[in-house]
């Protein structure tokens, strides 16, 4: 038996503690905001919280979990105002939206390490994130205002 905690919850799971977490996140617990996309740790769509840190839930075992917090979108703030997400809507980050749960989480945890990040910081931190709209300039500019910083930096194009 397996145990962990999800966003807050304490949960047990006794299947196959080889199965990646992000099927246990969706498939068990319904926790449907974290994505799958490419399944190898290339797109970063899978992006939750592990102990606090950014992590890919498609190749964590539901093993590598045991005893550890994990956080997904669902509850990285009570009622959706993380200051990342009010960032990300102030500047209509999203335009398809499939990979922004794993943007924001890894968003999230940049700015837990670095409160004010700069361009290539939040370049090197984001680049295992992959979107495939395009957003990366309002991506930038959102963690820029969620740090409290100008938010777009000049010659970007939002
Ligand atoms: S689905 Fe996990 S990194 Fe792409
Ligand atoms: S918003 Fe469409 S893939 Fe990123």
């Amino acid at each position: 038996m397996i145990k962990l905690t999800v966003n807050g919850a304490e949960r047990s799971f006794d299947g196959d503690p080889e199965m990646p977490l992000l099927w246990y996140l969706r498939d068990e617990l319904g926790l449907t905001g974290t994505k799958f996309g490419c399944g190898i740790a290339q797109c970063g769509a899978c992006t939750v919280h592990l102990g606090g840190t950014a992590a890919r839930a498609c190749i964590t075992p539901v093993s590598a979990a045991e005893g550890q917090e994990i956080t997904t979108i669902e509850g990285l703030s009570p009622d959706g105002n993380h200051p990342v997400q009010v960032a990300w809507r102030d500047l209509n980050v999203a335009q398809c939206g499939y990979c922004q749960t794993g943007q924001i989480m890894q968003a999230a945890s940049l700015l837990k390490d670095s409160p004010k990040p700069t361009d290539q910081q939040i370049d090197e931190n984001m680049s295992g994130n992959i979107c495939r709209c395009g957003t990366y300039p309002r991506i930038r500019a959102a963690i820029h205002q969620a740090a409290g910083q100008a938010p777009a930096t000049k010659g970007d194009r939002l």
